[in-house]
């Protein structure tokens, strides 16, 4: 088979990022520039300044991926970039740079969920088996999506109000962390004990969606009531019974629908996969059954380009291509 190289280029939020990936599994190069620095001042992504500093880092991040990579743009298959969902400007800027790219060195596009990226993020490490389920959790999105073959997405579970991230990062600031807080939290749940009473979203008995915002605003009262009768709150012991409460919910349902479905694999996607205490939990369950679970090293749970250029090369198989009409869709389904 003749080799196929995607330049892949992600600016959905507050990453700029562009990689290089040979046959859709194996990463040439994965360059992200990160802009949290930027942001963490105001505790949370401001969309505007993503947007600039997307505009100042998408040139020299996409040259200084095709370096690494070793490859000139006569070399490569396709361009593929993040249409949605994210932030709109900073999603504009990518499908920019990609179409200007396409057009000048006369290659094909392919538009690419982010979600699907995170999914697709999995087959850099493993070549993937269906059916097979994923828990996607990110900052934007809680969802578990079933999958009967490559690029047939079913989302049969997702959050009802906040995403698995948000949730985590609004508790975290609660606790007077930084942004993004995830990782500040699973750090001290590590720590913690899980002493703390807090609630766990069932919902329906057979519901595969999710619901955080009871939990996050239990952690708030918790906090706020502590605060007012003068009780010391071990900030540890408070973030393991979050974090405890999360897993419990996310896990169960995994299970569950894994079970349901009868996959062959089970995957983990998107930032909060980086989590220590989940990937422990998962991989405890799912080692215990016939089920292969599979989840990313931490470089390819938060957003990344390498991830793009997976989910891009399906595309490319099936000659699914964009034509310059591409725009940023920030509400984008699966
Ligand atoms: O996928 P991602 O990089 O961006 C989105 O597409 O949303 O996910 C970012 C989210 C943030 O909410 C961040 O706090 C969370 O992932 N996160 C974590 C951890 N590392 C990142 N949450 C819990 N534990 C972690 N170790
Ligand atoms: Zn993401």
């Amino acid at each position: 088979m003749e080799n196929k190289y995607i330049l892949a280029i992600e600016t959905s939020c507050d990453e700029t990022a562009a990689a290089v990936i040979k046959n859709g599994n194996e990463i040439l190069s994965n360059v992200v520039a990160s802009q949290i620095e930027s942001h963490k001042r105001f505790g949370g992504v401001v969309p505007e300044i993503a947007s600039r500093h997307h505009v100042e880092q998408i040139t020299v991040i996409i040259e200084e991926a095709m370096k690494e990579a070793e490859i000139d743009y006569p070399d490569l298959s396709a361009i593929a970039v993040t249409e949605g969902p994210g932030l709109v400007g900073a999603l504009l800027i990518g499908v920019n740079a990609a179409k200007a790219l396409a057009f000048a060195h006369d290659l094909p596009l392919i538009g690419v969920h982010h979600i699907a990226g995170h999914i697709y993020a999995n087959q850099l490490i493993t070549e993937l088996k269906f059916p097979l389920m994923t828990l996607v959790v990110s900052g934007g999105h809680t969802e578990l999506v079933y999958m009967k073959d490559h690029g047939s997405f079913e989302v049969i579970g997702e959050t009802r109000d906040d995403a698995v991230g948000e949730a985590y990062d609004k508790v975290a600031r609660t606790l007077k962390l930084p942004y993004p807080g995830g990782p500040h939290i699973d750090r001290l749940a590590a720590i913690g004990t899980p002493s703390i009473d807090l609630p766990r979203a069932w919902l329906e008995p057979e519901s595969y969606d999710f619901s955080f915002s009871g939990l996050k605003s239990a952690v708030i009262n918790t906090l706020h009531n502590a605060n007012q009768k003068g009780v010391e709150i071990s900030n540890e012991d408070l973030a393991a019974s979050f974090q405890e409460s999360v897993i419990e919910v996310l896990v169960e349902k995994s299970k569950r629908a894994a079970k349901e479905y009868n996959v062959k694999q089970f995957l983990v996607a998107g930032g909060v996969a980086a989590n220590k205490g989940l990937r422990e939990k998962l991989t405890a369950e799912f080692d215990k059954s016939a089920i292969e679970i599979i989840i990313p090293p931490l470089k390819l749970c938060t957003d990344n380009a390498a991830m793009i250029g997976a989910a891009a090369f399906i595309k490319l198989e099936k000659k699914h291509f964009s034509d310059y009409r591409l725009n940023g869709n920030p509400g984008l389904d699966l």
